[in-house]
């Protein structure tokens, strides 16, 4: 049988005596991709912090790829391989396009420690690239974040994911912000990770972008993992009961649909 991809057990983060994840023990085979629904404060930005040493967790496990990881930061979880798309977006506004999408691998011409230089060219070039590739339009690369649409910094962020993601890549709420079409190219973007094999986490409210795009459904509700369902084998109504904790025939709650 093939390693996992990841292996979580008993992750948990207390911030004193706010119990924002307890006990999550959570599995993601290799090539599937995953959503991670909840409430508002239900702990899906926790744990995904957590996993990816944006803070360090108060106790619990974590294999990736079968070793035991402990990243102590970001820029490490990058380096082993896992791009993340963070709730709150990491990225520099006052810099260009091509400089975001390299933040952290600038390319030099020559590496001569503090003489090196960044290649611009070339960033700007592959930075080009991958923006056609996943089909993000940018009229200027050149232009800082700072005057840019919020729709356009979270392309540019999903575009930086999933251009440099090889092992895991994961989103935190990344349509939260986005009109209709941006969406859509965000959500074909997904599509293309799962057609080249590369494994991913949504957290998402969007429920039926939920439905339309990943194998298995983990729902957390009050810092725990309430459940876990196989997409194709559940539907909106037992989710939105696994959310709430209520079960609901008919659910009132249309904020989820
Ligand atoms: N840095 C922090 N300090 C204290 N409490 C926090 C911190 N970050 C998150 N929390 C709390 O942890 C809980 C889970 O939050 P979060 O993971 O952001 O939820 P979600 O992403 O599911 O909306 C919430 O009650 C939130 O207020
Ligand atoms: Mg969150």
């Amino acid at each position: 049988m093939s390693v996992p991809v990841l292996e979580i057990q008993g992750l948990t983060k207390h911030y004193g005596g706010v119990h924002a994840l307890t006990d999550a023990d959570f599995t993601l085979a290799p090539g599937e991709h995953i959503a991670i629904v909840g409430d508002n404060g239900a702990g899906k930005s926790t744990f995904v912090r957590n996993l990816t040493g944006v803070e360090q967790r108060t106790r619990g496990s974590i294999k990736f790829y079968g070793e035991d990881v402990n990243f102590a930061s970001p820029l490490e979880a990058r380096d082993a391989g896992i791009e993340t798309v963070y709730q709150n977006l990491a990225l520099a506004d006052e810099l260009d396009v091509p400089t975001n999408i390299f933040l952290g691998r600038e390319k030099t011409k020559f590496d001569l420690g503090p003489f090196s230089w960044m290649d611009k060219k070339a960033m700007r070039q592959e930075s080009e690239q991958l923006l056609e590739k996943t089909g993000v339009k940018i009229p200027d690369l050149s232009q800082s974040l700072r005057g840019m649409s919020g729709g356009q910094r979270q392309c540019v962020a999903i575009s930086r994911a999933a251009g440099w993601g090889e092992k895991l890549i994961i989103m935190d709420e990344p349509t939260a912000a986005l009109g209709i079409q941006e969406t859509t190219r965000v959500e074909n973007i997904i599509r293309g990770l799962k057609e080249q094999g590369i494994p991913l986490i949504l957290i998402s409210h969007n429920l039926r972008q939920v439905f339309n795009l990943v194998d298995r459904i983990v729902v957390f509700r009050q810092g725990r993992i309430a459940g876990t369902k196989i997409a194709a084998e559940t539907d909106g109504n037992e989710i939105v009961s696994m959310i709430t904790g209520v079960d609901q025939g008919v659910h009132e709650n249309a904020s989820y649909i």
